[in-house]
């Protein structure tokens, strides 16, 4: 059973007093809640602070992006032991990374192997863009980013987190179709069996992100192959945090009284 998992990406906001006030805030709002797995990734410069906060509470911490060597002469880089000391999770290939500093599908193939190596789970995003949608190549736009998983084993391939992230549904307010954004899921899920056997696709989780809001998280979580989100805007606001992490609990709960 997929555990559902609901994840705050701050994005470039936030000094480390913001993010604690915002951490102490979102971990009060949750604090009732089980059958969800919670995490913030807060600007790397606030990892500690929220890291020392947050973890204690229960909540799953995760850098936004890092490099794939373990150290060396990379300027402004966190290698994957740093992120290591405070997060359990580091997010691969958002979408702003590769649109805006030129992220390829091969450097994410490296970190997604480094995040593996050093005990990190990567939250792997892959999307497509207006365009390609226009011209009907989301399918395969999305496929072609999974070559970022070539060489992974089978055990990694379960514990891996996919985030299916249209460009164009980020930061918009124009979010996916619930039912578009089910049937990729459910190609993704597909094209992970294939690649690494149905029992590691089966345990791997996909999340859905793309201006995910508190009231149109149900539509996703309603997909049997999405089993979270991975939002931006409205994580820096605890109480729509919380309203988000409250539905994931609610799928939780509910997957966990069909399970026999
Ligand atoms: P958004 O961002 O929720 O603000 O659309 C999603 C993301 O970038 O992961």
């Amino acid at each position: 059973m997929r555990r559902p998992l609901i994840a705050g990406n701050w994005k470039m906001h936030l000094t480390v007093a913001g993010a604690e006030a915002l951490a102490t805030a979102v971990a009060d709002a949750v604090a009732s809640l089980d059958a969800v797995e919670l995490l913030l990734a807060p600007p790397a410069t606030a990892l500690a602070a929220v890291s020392a906060l947050a973890a204690p509470r229960g909540l799953s911490l995760a850098a936004q992006t890092m490099h794939w060597a373990d150290q060396g002469a990379y300027t402004g880089e966190i290698a994957p032991p740093m992120v290591r000391e405070w997060a359990g999770y580091v997010i691969l290939g958002h979408s702003e990374r590769r649109q805006y500093f030129g992220e390829t599908d091969a450097e994410l193939g490296r970190k997604v192997h480094a995040a593996f190596a050093h005990g990190l789970t990567p939250i792997l995003c892959v999307g497509e863009g207006l365009a390609e949608r226009e011209a009907g190549r989301a399918d395969a736009v999305v496929l072609g980013q999974l070559v970022a998983l070539d060489g992974i084993a089978e055990q990694e391939a379960a514990r891996l987190v996919l985030a299916y992230e249209p460009v164009w549904a980020i930061g918009t307010g124009r979010a996916c179709d619930p039912a578009e954004a089910a049937r990729m899921m459910a190609l993704l899920r597909r094209a992970l069996a294939e690649r690494f056997g149905s029992a590691a696709a089966e345990e791997a989780r996909l999340l859905y992100g793309g201006s995910v809001k508190p009231d149109n998280i149900a539509a996703y979580l309603a997909a049997p192959d999405i089993d979270g989100a991975l939002v931006g805007g409205a994580s820096l606001d605890a109480p729509s945090f919380a309203a988000l992490a409250r539905a994931g609990a609610l799928r939780g709960a509910l997957q966990q009284e069909a399970s026999p």
